[in-house]
């Protein structure tokens, strides 16, 4: 069977690209393969664990390449060059501009870690997210998986799950359950939804 040919772009430790590894062993994710991880930053955990899996890993510094036009180039070099079907951003944390996103409609996801439109958009990354729901005192957060677009977390929305906030959650603590609970669940499963999409497309 043919498959969408995957990319998964990263900055940091990558445990959503860990999770979209094993669920591709596990046979959650069956209509599409992980063939390249590209990290934006270089020495990032996730190149470790790309390679580990036997999987094509490549850095591209925007600070080496010289701005964002030059990485973007770059960037489309190398999918194009690896006929790059779907390209899964899994705690990638930088904005790609419009022009790079308006290449590629909905073959572009992303996991956040809140549930849009909540604490999401420009500055909402990372820890900071999780900052942000304990500082408003939001009661339920979680995840969401949801197209690419020019509008930073903008995109339509594909998948979302809910976590309960708890009594004495630190920033850590809250984001540990929302990956353990949402992201790593929903990320695979979204993944394989949208290959699957991609391929019947194809037929
Ligand atoms: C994850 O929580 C992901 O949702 C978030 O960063 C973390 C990366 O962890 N992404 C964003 O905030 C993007 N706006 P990981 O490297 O272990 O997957």
């Amino acid at each position: 069977m043919l498959k969408a040919r995957i990319a998964v772009l990263v900055s940091g430790g990558g445990t959503n690209l860990q999770a979209l590894i094993d669920a591709q062993g596990s046979g959650i994710i069956k209509s599409g393969e992980i063939v390249l991880v590209v990290s934006n930053v270089p020495g990032a955990y996730a190149l470790e664990r790309a390679k580990k899996a036997g999987i094509e890993a490549v850095t591209l510094s925007k600070k080496l390449l010289g701005g964002q036009e030059k990485f973007e180039a770059a960037l489309s070099d190398v999918l194009e060059s690896r006929k790059i079907d779907l390209i899964i951003l899994a705690g990638f944390m930088s904005i790609l501009s419009g022009g790079f996103t308006s290449r590629y409609p909905r073959r572009i996801i992303n996991v956040h870690p809140a549930l849009i439109p909540s604490f999401c958009g420009k500055g909402y990354y990372g820890l900071r997210v999780h900052e942000a729901a304990l500082d408003y005192g939001v009661k339920v957060t979680g995840a969401t998986v949801h197209y690419v677009n020019e509008i930073p977390d903008g995109g339509e929305i594909i998948a979302q799950r809910a976590v309960y906030v708890e009594e004495g959650d630190t920033p850590e603590t809250l984001q540990r359950r929302v990956m353990e609970n949402a992201e790593w669940i929903i990320l695979p499963e979204a993944a394989e939804t949208v290959s699957r999409r991609i391929m019947k497309e194809r037929e």
